[in-house]
């Protein structure tokens, strides 16, 4: 069922009450959830990074191996941006929710740290993190970042080196053509078959295998809650599609649930 959000809105308390009674809820989290805090979505008309720049040419191994100072100075001015921002209101209702259920499991696809910023403890970064380089040669992880000081989108920066075989070091994310990180995936497919509930906040749907998650949960039994302004490829298949910015419904839907 879809719901225009507005700031009078009621929510049902069919839809309340499956929160307030589910053991555990999944929260599933896409690019939307940060928009409000200024971080860029990836695929918003005009707005999104892949309609500004080339996801080919800066996100992929074989862009990075082709130039690699292309590849680190965008990724650095993407890490300058998420230290400017502030975490919004969404990810702090998040993190209140988490002391109402028995259990929480914060799934992101998001590679930024603004959950860990509003109080949120143990989230899965299913597409990698910017603040954790590695190895391009040796995996190692590489010790702590300068601030960056990009000004600009797309400059080129030399990516430093690893302190112990002398490769490139390179963002921590997961890009194109990669495997998701084997542990985190396979923690979010378990805890989607489990759970009571998953809100699926922010995201396309469209990125494999991450998408995959909100189905899983649905077809294991669970109330599946979207929290999106637009709804997404696979909203109609879910319970509810509260249709709104997530900084606005997340605190709603806390509020309504425990008054
Ligand atoms: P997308 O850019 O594909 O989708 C963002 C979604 O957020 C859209 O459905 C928007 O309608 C919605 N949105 C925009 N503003 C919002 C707001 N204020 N509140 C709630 N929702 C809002 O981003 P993702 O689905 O996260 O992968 O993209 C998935 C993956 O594609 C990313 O993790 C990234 C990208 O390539 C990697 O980096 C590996």
């Amino acid at each position: 069922m879809r719901i225009d959000m507005h700031a009078e809105t009621r929510l049902p308390e069919a839809l309340l009450d499956g929160l307030r009674n589910a053991r555990h809820v999944v929260v599933f989290i896409g690019a939307g959830a940060s928009a409000e805090s200024g971080i860029p979505t990836f695929r918003d008309a005009l707005t999104g990074l892949w309609s500004r720049f080339d996801a080919l040419s800066l996100a992929t191994p074989e862009a990075f191996e082709r130039d690699p100072a292309l590849v680190w100075g965008w990724y650095e001015w993407r890490r300058m941006k998420v230290l400017e921002t502030q975490p919004n209101a969404a990810h702090r209702a998040i993190a209140a929710l988490a002391s109402r259920v028995p259990r929480l499991s914060l799934i992101t696809q998001n590679v930024d740290d603004l959950h860990e910023r509003a109080g949120s403890p143990d989230v899965v970064h299913l597409h990698g993190s910017l603040g954790a380089p590695r190895c391009f040669r040796c995996s190692k992880p590489h010790a702590e970042l300068p601030i960056p000081q990009e000004p600009e989108g797309g400059r080129r920066l030399e990516p430093p080196r690893c302190e112990h075989c002398g490769g490139p070091v390179r963002p921590g994310v997961v890009w194109f053509g990669e495997a998701l990180p084997e542990a985190a995936l396979h923690g979010a497919f378990e805890a989607a078959a489990r759970c009571d509930v998953l809100l699926s906040i922010g995201t396309s749907g469209v990125v494999q295998p991450a998408a995959l998650l909100p189905g899983i949960a649905r077809d294991a039994g669970a109330t599946v809650i979207e929290i999106n302004p637009q709804p997404s490829v696979s909203s109609a298949g879910y319970a509810w599609s509260l249709c709104g910015p997530a900084g606005q419904v997340m605190p709603a839907l806390l509020a309504q649930a425990w008054p």
